[in-house]
C-alpha cells in the first residue's frame, strides 16, 4: 500500500500529526507539504490523506484549492481528512465542515479532528492578540488528541 499524506501548516501542528501519522500506518508512506503538490502523481498512491488547520475560522486555501483541483480522483481514493484547531465539538465540527468539500467528506475512510496548539513563542503580535480574541487564550497551550490521531490511523489498517 502506498500512502500519501499532504499538509499544510502555519506553527507546525498540521505537520507534526503527520508525521505522528506515518509512523502509524504500514506501508510506503509519502509526506508532503501542500506547496509541492504540483510535484505529485496522485495515481501512483492507494490512500491519500489530507490534513489542514485553523486560522481565523478558515482552513488554508492551499488546501481548499488541493481539495477542489483534485476532486475527482480523490473520490476514487481511499481517502482520510483531518483538521488542527483549537475549538472543539460543534464549532470544530463545522469549521471542518467548511474546510473540506461535502463530496470529500461523505466519501472519506477516516475523518479526524486532532486538536492543536497555540504556541505563543511562534505567534507574531497580530496573531496572539486574535488567539486571544477567539479562544481567550493568552499562554502557550497544547490540546493534541493523540487518540483522535490512533483512532484515524486505525481506519486504514
Ligand atoms: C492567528 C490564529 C488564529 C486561530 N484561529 C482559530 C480559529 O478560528 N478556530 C480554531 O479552532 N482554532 C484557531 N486557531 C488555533 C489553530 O488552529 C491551532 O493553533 C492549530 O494547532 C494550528 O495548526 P498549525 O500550526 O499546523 O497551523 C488559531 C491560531 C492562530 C495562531
Amino acid at each position: 500500500m502506498k500512502t500519501l499524506i499532504v499538509y499544510d501548516t502555519k506553527h507546525g501542528c498540521t505537520q507534526s500529526a503527520a508525521a505522528t501519522l506515518k509512523n502509524l500506518l504500514r506501508g510506503d508512506v509519502t509526506v508532503a507539504h501542500v506547496k509541492e503538490r504540483s510535484g505529485l502523481d496522485l495515481n501512483a498512491f492507494d490512500i491519500v490523506i489530507v490534513g489542514g488547520s485553523i486560522h481565523a475560522g478558515r482552513v488554508q486555501r492551499r488546501i481548499k484549492n488541493f481539495c477542489e483541483e483534485n476532486l475527482a480522483i480523490l473520490e476514487k481514493k481511499r481517502l482520510g481528512l483531518y483538521l488542527c484547531c483549537m475549538y472543539e465539538g460543534e464549532k470544530a465540527t463545522a469549521q471542518f465542515e467548511g474546510a473540506f468539500p461535502e463530496k470529500l467528506r461523505k466519501h472519506a475512510a477516516a475523518v479526524g479532528l486532532f486538536g492543536g496548539v497555540v504556541d505563543f513563542d511562534k505567534m507574531n503580535f497580530v496573531e496572539r492578540a486574535i488567539v486571544r480574541k477567539v479562544s481567550g487564550v493568552s499562554e502557550t497551550v497544547s490540546n493534541v488528541k493523540e487518540d483522535a490521531i490512533e483512532r484515524f490511523a486505525a481506519c486504514f489498517s
